[in-house]
């Protein structure tokens, strides 16, 4: 678990997997969950392991989340933003939920 250095002074709030969170104004998403106390964000496709962000820049994907519907963005290049919709990812990424979001279905 990462502790923040110094107080939150402009709140942003976002939710993960339905929970309020706070971060402060400018946070990466990435930053934010673990700030938050968040463990993982996703499960391995091939283990179901848990995963959690790691190199915070880009490059190991380990960070991936669904951000307001969108599958499969990375959080740690992502910015916090007011009201955003975080959830966790299970497995692969449905190729059809575009397909079934316009067609009104659930995936
Ligand atoms: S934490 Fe490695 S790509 Fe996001």
């Amino acid at each position: 678990m990462l502790n923040r250095l110094r107080e939150i002074e402009e709140a942003v709030s976002f939710t993960f997997d339905g929970k309020r969170m706070r971060a402060q104004r400018g946070d990466m998403l990435a930053s934010a969950l673990l700030a938050a106390g968040v463990d993982h964000v996703r499960q391995s496709v091939v283990s179901g392991a848990p995963r959690a962000p790691y190199c915070l820049m880009g490059v190991c994907f380990e960070c991936l989340v669904t951000i307001d519907g969108v599958q499969n963005r990375q959080a740690c290049l992502v910015e916090v933003e007011e009201g955003m919709t975080v959830l966790s990812q299970h497995g692969a990424m449905d190729p059809l939920a575009r397909f079934h979001e316009d067609e009104g279905r659930q995936p």
